[in-house]
């Protein structure tokens, strides 16, 4: 995007702005979009969580991850996001044999869940939350998600990235410093790659893959 948007600062801002962001560009229209997530599959892979546990991808839009998750076998997993329409293309995208991928709305800072997974995944959405305060929020979410001893997979744009996402200002992170956002959590690994948009540009990714203390 070209413009600079107004920073959303409320739930209801969020979801306004980025509802407004997939109702507005197609799947290759948006930076992010890769038709093969393979960082993060190699990265969920190397947690070695078994296929049968629960697995939820934060700020999913409509990335393929469930999809091709769902294609190596695993059964239990969760995607949210703020925009309806984002879900709604993943839902007709994965058809009868995704019925039971759960696809929720809802907002990363303020979630609430029912049960506990043995996997968070987050490509490119901590890197938007910009204020303490945000990142405090996202951190008593993850802690009310993930299960004791759970995985953390998080990727964000890394220290020559882009210093702005869908036209927003984020924040850019080293492998360090990234998993000193989660200070009780254990590093098991780092992850980078080249990420090349829709339209040619490359924007480097830091991943890290961390572990909740038992
Ligand atoms: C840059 S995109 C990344 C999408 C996806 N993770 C991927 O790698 O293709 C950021 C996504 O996070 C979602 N998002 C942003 N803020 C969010 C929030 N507070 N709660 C839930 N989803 C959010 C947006 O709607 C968008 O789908």
């Amino acid at each position: 995007m070209n413009s600079t948007p107004t920073r959303p600062v409320d739930a209801a801002q969020r979801s306004a702005f980025w509802q407004d962001v997939h109702t507005d560009h197609d799947v290759d229209g948006v930076s992010w979009w890769q038709s093969v997530p393979e960082l993060s599959l190699s990265l969920v892979d190397a947690t070695g969580v078994g296929v049968d546990r629960p697995i939820i991808d934060v700020g999913a839009g409509w990335s393929t991850l469930v999809d091709h998750l769902l294609e190596l076998g695993y059964t239990d997993l969760t995607a949210i996001d703020l925009s309806t329409t984002a879900l709604q293309v993943v839902r007709d995208r994965l058809g009868p044999a995704g019925e039971a991928v759960v696809l929720q709305m809802a907002d990363v800072l303020d979630l609430h869940p029912a049960r506990r997974y043995a996997l968070w995944h987050d490509r490119a959405v901590y890197h938007f939350l910009t204020e303490p305060d945000e990142r405090e929020d996202y951190l008593a979410s993850l802690e009310r998600c993930l299960e004791p001893g759970g995985h953390l997979v998080v990727a964000t744009f890394g220290p020559d990235g882009p210093t702005t996402c869908s036209g927003l200002p984020i924040v850019r992170y080293t492998h360090a410093e990234l998993a000193a956002q989660f200070p009780t959590y254990e590093l098991l690994g780092t992850a980078g790659d080249e990420h090349h948009t829709p339209w040619g540009a490359t924007q480097q990714f830091t991943a890290v893959h961390l572990r909740r203390p038992t």
